[in-house]
C-alpha cells in the first residue's frame, strides 16, 4: 500500500494501513498512547496505597480491583505500541504523566472523590476516543471505557458511606473544589491548538471548552442535589479555572 491517507478521508484505519496514514495522524495517535501508557502505570501506583485506607473488606476489595484494572490500562495500551513494532520504552521515555496525578492522593475521602469526578472526567475522553479512526485504539478504549464506569461508580459508593457520618461529610466537603479545579484542568485550554488538531483528525468531536462545560453541568448537579455541598454554578468561579490556564499536557 502505498497511498498516503490525508485528513479528508480517513475513514476507519487498522493497524496494516497505520503507517500509511498521514505522519501528523500518527503523532497523534502515537502521543495519546504514550500518555496513556505513562499514566495508567502511574496512576495505579498512585490508588495503590489506598486500598488499606478503605474502611473494610468489600470496599478493600473493589479498591484493589480498580488498582488491577488501572494496571491492566497501562498494559493494554502498551499492546498497541507491541502491534506496530514501536519499542515503548524508547517512545515513552521522559514522557509526562497527566496533570491529575501532581494532586496528591491522601486520604480515603480523596480517592474516593477522586474517582467519582476525576475517573469520571476520563470517561468523558475515552467517550470520544471510542469514535476516533484508528480501530486498535478504539477498542482498548471501548475495554477500558468499561472499567472506567466501575471507577466511578466505587467513587459513588465511597462517598455515599462517607457523607452519612459528620466527620466524613466535613472531609468530603474540605476536599471537593479542589477536585474540582482537577477535573477541569484535565480538560486542557479552552484554546487549545492540539484540540484542535485532534478534531481535525477525527480523535475527539467536541472542544475542550464543550467537554469541561458538560463534565461540569453533570458533576454540580449531583455534588449540589445529591451530596448537599454547594459548589458554584459558574465552572470560571473556581479560580484556578481560567480559560488560559489549562495544566493537561494531553489535551
Ligand atoms: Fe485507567
Ligand atoms: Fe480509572
Amino acid at each position: 500500500m502505498s497511498e498516503t491517507y490525508g485528513e479528508e478521508h480517513i475513514g476507519n484505519v487498522t493497524a496494516d494501513a497505520f503507517w500509511n496514514v498521514d505522519e501528523e495522524f500518527r503523532d497523534l495517535q502515537l502521543k495519546l498512547l504514550s500518555i496513556h501508557v505513562v499514566s495508567e502505570e502511574f496512576g495505579a501506583d498512585c490508588f495503590e496505597v489506598s486500598i488499606l485506607r478503605a474502611p473494610d473488606a468489600v470496599m478493600k476489595m473493589r479498591m484493589a480491583k480498580t488498582v488491577m484494572e488501572e494496571y491492566g490500562h497501562h498494559l493494554r495500551f502498551r499492546g498497541l505500541f507491541e502491534e506496530l513494532d514501536v519499542d515503548w520504552v524508547a517512545y515513552t521515555e521522559g514522557k509526562p504523566h497527566l496533570s491529575t496525578f501532581d494532586t496528591p492522593i491522601e486520604s480515603w475521602a480523596d480517592q474516593m472523590v477522586f474517582l467519582a469526578l476525576i475517573d469520571r472526567a476520563a470517561a468523558h475522553q475515552f467517550r470520544q476516543f471510542v469514535k476516533s479512526p484508528y480501530e486498535p485504539f478504539r477498542k482498548v478504549c471501548q475495554d477500558t471505557l468499561n472499567e472506567e464506569y466501575g471507577h466511578v461508580g466505587l467513587g459513588m459508593d465511597g462517598v455515599k458511606q462517607l457523607l452519612k457520618a459528620e466527620e466524613g461529610r466535613a472531609e468530603v466537603e474540605a476536599i471537593v473544589e479542589k477536585w474540582l479545579k482537577v477535573g477541569l484542568a484535565s480538560f486542557g485550554s479552552d484554546e487549545s491548538r492540539t484540540n484542535e488538531r485532534f478534531r481535525q483528525w477525527g480523535f475527539k468531536t467536541s472542544t475542550n471548552k464543550d467537554m469541561k462545560l458538560a463534565w461540569y453541568q453533570q458533576v454540580h448537579a449531583f455534588i449540589t442535589r445529591d451530596w448537599g455541598i454547594d459548589v458554584p454554578e459558574d465552572m470560571y468561579a473556581l479560580a484556578e479555572t481560567n480559560p488560559a490556564d489549562g495544566a493537561a499536557v494531553s489535551h
